[in-house]
C-alpha cells in the first residue's frame, strides 16, 4: 500500500492531507506534526483571502492557486457547514498612500471587484484623515483557523488518516521509515528541518477587539498602513510585517496598531481588547512547490514534495497549492506503482 507522510499541520498541511485522501483513498496517509489548532502559526490571524505578502512568487502561480481557494470558499460558505467552517463572505475596502501601485491581477478572480475612482479616493480620504491615492473594493471569505483547521482535521481523521504528534527537527530524521513519499508542509520551520535558508520570519502582531458593529474589512496598504478584519466573535485590528523572530507581544506594535486602527473606525477606541497575539509568517522570495528526489546521508533515496512559504497568504492559497502538491504526489505514485494498483 502506499503510504505518504505530510509534516505540519497549518492550513498547507491539513488541506494537502485532506486533498490527497479525497483525490487517492486508497493511499494512508500521516499528518506529522508537533503542534495542532489553536496552537499553529494561523490560529491568530483572520484567515481572510488576500494574496499578502508572496514576494516574487510568480503571477500566474498566485493566479492559478488563488482561484482555486476562492472558489472552494465560496462553495462552503454557500453550504450549510459555513458556519461550523468559520466562513464568512467579506466586503474588502483596500486603499493606499502609496502613488505607484497598480490593480492586483487576481482582480479577475474575485467577485465585485471595483476600482475607486478620484472622487471615491478624496471621498474616503476626508473620512479617514488620510491621503489616499490609489484604492479599491471587492468581495473576499474570512477562513477563520480556529474553526476550520479543526474542520479539517476531523475530516482527515473521519477518512482514515493516521495523526503522528511528534517533531521532525530534519528530513534526514525519515531515513528507513515507511514513507514511499513526503510532504513537506512545514512553513517556516522549513529553513531548520531542508533546511532552507531562503525562509525568514515576516513577524504579525495583532489585537483582537471586540466591535460586533463592523462587518467589513479595511485595508491600508500603505507603508505604515493598517488593516481591520472581522471574524465571527471578535475583529482582527493589524498589523506588523518584520523581519523578526522576536515572538512576544511588542506594547510599542500594540499601540501603533491601535491608534493606526483607531484613526479610521474612531468607535474602535472602546472596545475591549480580548488577545493580542503574535505569530511568524513563512517568508520566501517565491512559494515553493516542487518535488525533490534527495539521497539521504544513510544511502537511502527519499522522494519528498515541498509545499512551504507561502507568506500572509497560506488560506488564499491552500487548495490551490494542496492540490497541484497532490498531482507531483500522484505521478511519482504512477512512475513507482504498477499502472493497475493506481
Ligand atoms: C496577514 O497575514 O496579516 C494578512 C493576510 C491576508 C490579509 C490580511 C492580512
Amino acid at each position: 500500500m502506499a503510504t505518504v507522510a505530510v509534516i505540519g499541520a497549518g492550513v498547507l498541511g491539513l488541506t494537502t492531507a485532506v486533498a490527497l485522501q479525497r483525490r487517492m483513498p486508497w493511499v494512508s496517509v500521516t499528518l506529522i506534526t508537533e503542534r495542532l489548532s489553536p496552537e499553529t502559526t494561523g490560529d491568530g490571524s483572520a484567515g481572510l483571502w488576500e494574496p499578502y505578502l508572496l514576494g516574487d512568487t510568480p503571477s500566474d502561480n498566485v493566479l492559478r492557486w488563488s482561484k482555486r481557494s476562492y472558489d472552494i470558499f465560496c462553495e462552503l460558505w454557500k453550504s450549510p457547514l459555513a458556519g461550523d467552517a468559520g466562513v464568512s463572505l467579506v466586503p474588502v475596502i483596500y486603499v493606499s498612500e502609496d502613488s505607484n501601485q497598480s490593480l492586483p491581477d487576481w482582480r479577475q478572480v474575485v467577485l465585485g471587484f471595483k476600482e475607486m475612482n478620484k472622487r471615491e479616493i478624496s471621498q474616503f480620504s476626508s473620512q479617514f484623515g488620510k491621503q489616499y491615492r490609489f484604492g479599491f473594493r471587492y468581495i473576499s471569505f474570512t477562513c477563520e483557523p480556529t474553526k476550520y483547521l479543526p474542520l479539517l482535521l476531523q475530516e482527515f481523521k473521519t477518512r482514515g488518516g493516521i495523526l503522528q504528534l511528534s517533531r521532525v527537527s530534519s528530513l534526514n530524521e525519515l531515513a528507513s521509515s515507511r514513507y514511499s513519499i513526503v510532504v513537506n508542509c512545514t512553513g517556516l520551520q522549513a529553513r531548520f528541518v531542508v533546511p532552507d535558508l531562503d525562509m525568514h520570519p515576516i513577524r504579525g502582531q495583532v489585537l483582537r477587539v471586540k466591535a460586533p458593529e463592523v462587518f467589513h474589512c479595511f485595508m491600508d496598504d500603505s507603508n505604515n498602513g493598517c488593516y481591520i478584519i472581522p471574524n465571527h466573535e471578535t475583529v482582527i485590528l493589524g498589523g506588523t510585517k518584520q523581519n523578526d523572530w522576536n515572538l512576544k507581544v511588542d506594547p510599542k506594535d500594540s499601540q501603533f496598531i491601535h491608534s493606526s486602527c483607531c484613526s479610521v473606525l474612531p468607535q474602535l477606541r472602546g472596545a475591549q481588547i480580548v488577545k493580542e497575539w503574535v505569530g511568524l509568517r513563512p517568508g520566501r522570495f517565491q512559494v515553493r512547490l516542487e518535488r525533490e528526489s534527495r539521497k539521504l546521508p544513510n544511502g537511502q533515496e527519499i522522494e519528498i514534495v515541498h509545499n512551504y512559504g507561502h507568506g500572509g497568504a497560506g488560506v488564499t492559497l491552500s487548495w490551490g497549492c494542496a492540490e497541484e502538491a497532490v498531482d507531483i504526489v500522484h505521478k511519482i505514485l504512477e512512475e513507482k506503482t504498477p499502472r493497475a494498483m493506481l
